[in-house]
């Protein structure tokens, strides 16, 4: 695995690959969920390349970036050994030289769902994401559907951009008892942990009564708010029951949606998602 520490050092070795380049860009800290993006992307491509950037741009003032997890070293080994080409890892400074002042921002999607608690965030996603497509020209792009409105975002800005690469969505890696993986699981403290697991079981008791025939909107947010509300431990930001599209909450569930939630446990919020219908 080569990696390239810079831009400079990114575009010489990305000149010397010929045939498709899968991307599967990470901010790091990683488990299984990433590790089946890779190897996703190592079936479907002739190079895989990988980065590791914990973007600035995508945190908040009052966010958790100094504090998000990072082990270099480890994800250094579980990538050479998931067989990535091309590991890029660059500087902040690098990515956002000074005088940088152009954004990405997805108009109404950006704003919604975790967009209302995280205002900015995806202006930082799409952003950063831009960057990593023109650096480094993929083939294909590899995103988990647990970040299930960052797919919305950048499926609609690679659309909207004619941004020449295909996003490929990979399905959500589970706990044996249904918490999403997630970087930032590691902060949870044991009670924590185990009380984690009610956001699938609100996910599946909404999936439940969406097989059972019920379709409005509402019920199934409340089915997943009641759900939520039995864990002491968890306080609800959201339930929604969106477009998949347009991300705009249904009244009546007609075509494909995404039944969406954000739990606060202690400092710690966790974002999960299914879809219904897809
Ligand atoms: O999903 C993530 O880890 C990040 O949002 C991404 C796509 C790497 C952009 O920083």
């Amino acid at each position: 695995m080569r990696r390239a520490d810079t831009i400079a050092k990114l575009r010489r070795a990305r000149a010397r690959m010929t045939g498709s380049v899968g991307l599967v860009p990470t901010m790091g800290y990683l488990h299984a969920g990433h590790l089946a993006l890779v190897a996703r992307a190592r079936a479907e491509n002739v190079h895989v390349a990988a980065s590791i950037f914990v973007n600035p741009a995508q945190f908040g003032p009052t966010e958790d970036y100094a504090h998000y997890p990072r082990d270099l070293p480890r994800d250094l080994r579980l990538l050479r050994g998931a067989g990535v080409d091309l590991l890029f890892t660059p500087a902040a400074a690098d990515l956002y030289p000074p005088g940088f002042t152009t954004w990405v921002n997805v108009e109404g999607l950006d704003s919604q769902l975790e967009g209302k608690s995280r205002p900015g965030h995806f202006r930082g996603v799409a952003t950063v994401v831009l960057k990593l497509f023109n650096l480094v020209q993929p083939t294909r792009a590899y995103f988990g559907q647990k970040d299930g409105q960052q797919v919305a975002v950048l499926k609609r800005m690679a659309q909207d951009l004619d941004c020449p690469v295909k996003l490929v969505l990979v399905p959500t890696v589970r706990e044996a008892d249904g918490l999403a993986l997630s970087s930032r699981n590691v902060f949870l403290t044991p009670p924590q942990r185990a009380g984690a697991a009610v956001l699938y079981r609100a996910l599946q008791e909404a999936r439940r009564l969406y097989a059972a025939g019920e379709r409005s909107g509402e019920r199934l947010r409340q089915a997943m708010r009641a759900v939520v509300q039995e864990e002491p431990l968890g306080a609800l930001d959201y339930a929604s029951v969106a477009d998949l599209a347009t991300l705009q909450e249904q009244e009546t569930v007609r075509g494909p949606v995404m039944a969406s939630l954000a739990v606060r446990f202690g400092k710690t919020r966790l974002i999960d998602n299914i879809l219904l219908g897809a």
